[in-house]
């Protein structure tokens, strides 16, 4: 199992600022071992097919679209399908982020939608969990996210399920308002979902505020298989950054 080292610039970056980070990306990764570590960029949609062009130098680097409608075509106005974003360069199709569930109404039910689409045309499904603090506060944080993925899971195969990744993203621990949960916060969700989906789903990632400091004790932690960082690898140098760390675990680890 590689250990799973992903970005999402959620809504940033120019064109020319996508080409600038990834042909720095590329060049740089060109030197480097990265056996065992499974990078991904989740670029806006804007830049995917710009992404992807410069990308395809280093295959070992996989994209992703940080959303996509259950429907393949028709009149969804402001919408994008799974196979546009694949045909874009997505390979990856992230799914129900909290910044979607909190302000573009995304569900359990929507979610489950759009990871059967996901699957349906041979893309990884990256279905993002996590809880408010008011509920981690009251002691449900598990309950809380069992409830969020065995929703959007209801009813795949295990040979579907082979290619859905979960990412455990607290509320209370993302953006500029969150801290990194620790590692003992993190315990309880990770050994749910280990039990519940460890070995039938393809990885389990943890994100929120993951940074230089915090991601070599993050990986440590019992089922975490990877990490999913927003703002700490927006700038190319942290990304890289957080593969060597990434690599430097998985060497010691083995
Ligand atoms: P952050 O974002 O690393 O900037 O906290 C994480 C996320 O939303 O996935």
């Amino acid at each position: 199992m590689p250990v799973w080292m992903g970005t999402s610039w959620k809504m940033n970056k120019t064109l020319a600022q996508a080409r600038d980070y990834t042909v720095r990306l590329v060049k740089e990764l060109g030197d480097r071992d990265l056996t065992g570590v499974q990078p991904f960029i989740i670029p806006p949609f804007t830049a995917l097919a710009t992404v992807r062009e410069i990308a395809v130098d280093d295959p070992r680097v996989i994209l992703g679209a940080q959303n996509a409608h259950w429907d393949d075509a028709g009149a969804w106005t402001g919408e994008i399908s799974v196979p546009q974003a694949l045909d874009a360069g997505a390979r990856i199709i992230e799914i129900g982020h909290s910044e979607r569930r909190q302000h573009f109404g995304e569900t359990i039910e929507t979610t489950r939608l759009k990871v059967a689409a996901a699957l349906r045309h041979g893309a990884l499904a990256l279905l993002c969990v996590g809880e408010p603090a008011e509920v981690r506060d009251a002691g449900r944080s598990t309950a809380y996210i069992l409830e969020q993925a065995e929703g959007a899971l209801a009813g795949l195969s295990d040979e579907q399920l082979r290619s859905v990744l979960i990412a455990y993203e607290p509320i209370w621990a993302i953006g500029e308002a969150g801290r990194p949960a620790t590692p003992e916060e993190l315990r309880g969700p990770f050994a749910a979902l280990r039990e519940r989906f460890g070995d039938r789903v393809r990885g389990l990632l943890y994100g929120g505020s993951v940074n230089q400091d915090n991601a070599s004790d993050l990986l440590r932690i019992d089922g975490v298989d990877g990490l999913f960082v927003g703002r700490a690898a927006w700038e190319v140098e942290g990304f890289l950054a957080l593969l060597d760390i990434a690599t430097a675990h998985n060497s010691t680890d083995s």
